[in-house]
């Protein structure tokens, strides 16, 4: 498979007054198209700082960076804009939509910025998509955690990026709710896209393929997940199963 993300020896020093934080220390890895990806690790261990590089959010201090085989470790602040513009797709634990705004109108914002024709159109499928055909229109605090987040991951992959990050995606959910997510993630998984996420919780790492551990910056464990859960089938030993707004369909019955 096609490597999505390689990175090579990667540091990141942050310099606080006379002292120097090594979030990230020799970090070395690869991710390929169609992988699922937990990042895990302590309390300050560098996984945030690790995504918000490979994210093109940030710079590495040292060491190489290859994003869909582009060098992207030396680039100015304009070139790093248009390739996360391109590339990729963020989901974060507080949502970060534009309150007041509609859902469509949240899902559009990137399709903007990429200059693309028939945003409407394009959002809407993006919605469809997630299961949120029927609240186009709602503004954020009009809809639930699970929906707003649906709405964040139909922004983050309306433009059809190679890959998605999230940090801690379901760190504001209730266990239900993030099982849903948790569906969703799998099924445009197995529909190919590369997801890398970040989370402290043990059974959401066991929804991905691979886990990635980081322990003081460094990569201290990367294995497969062998007992890989299911969202679908646990939304569908839950109690008040009957109650799922949404849960895919592919997943389960493909
Ligand atoms: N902007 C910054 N300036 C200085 N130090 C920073 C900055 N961001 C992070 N750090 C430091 O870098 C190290 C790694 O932080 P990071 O946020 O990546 O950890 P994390 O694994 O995401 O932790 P958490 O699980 O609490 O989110 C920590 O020691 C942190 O204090
Ligand atoms: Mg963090």
């Amino acid at each position: 498979m096609k490597p999505i993300i390689e990175v090579r020896d990667l540091a990141k020093d942050y310099t606080m007054g006379d002292m120097i934080v090594h979030a990230l220390r020799d970090v070395s890895l690869t991710i390929s198209e169609g992988e699922f990806v937990a990042v895990m690790g302590p309390s300050g261990s560098g996984k945030s700082t690790f995504m918000n590089v490979v994210g093109c959010l940030d710079r590495p201090t040292r060491g190489q960076f290859l994003l869909h085989g582009q060098d992207v470790a030396n680039m100015n602040d304009n070139e790093l804009a248009d390739i996360r513009n391109k590339y990729i797709g963020f989901v974060f634990q507080q949502f970060n939509l534009l309150p007041r705004t509609s859902a469509l109108k949240n899902v559009e914002l990137p399709l903007i910025y990429a200059g693309t024709r028939n945003r409407h159109e394009v959002a809407a499928k993006a919605l469809e998509r997630v299961g949120l055909g029927q609240r186009m229109h709602h503004k954020p605090n009009e809809l639930s955690g699970g929906q707003q987040q649906r709405v964040a991951i139909a922004r983050a992959i309306v433009t059809d990026p190679v890959v998605i990050f999230g940090d801690e995606p379901t760190g504001n959910l209730d266990s239900r709710t993030s099982e849903e997510i948790m569906a969703l993630f799998q099924e445009l998984n197995e529909q190919g896209k590369t997801i890398v996420l970040v989370t402290h919780e043990e059974e959401i790492a066991h929804h991905c393929k691979r886990i990635v551990r980081f322990r003081d910056g460094r990569v201290v464990n990367d294995d497969p997940v062998h007992d890989r859960i299911r969202a679908t089938d646990v939304l569908a030993s839950m109690p008040d199963a009957d109650a799922v707004e949404y849960a895919p369909k592919t997943a389960a019955h493909a």
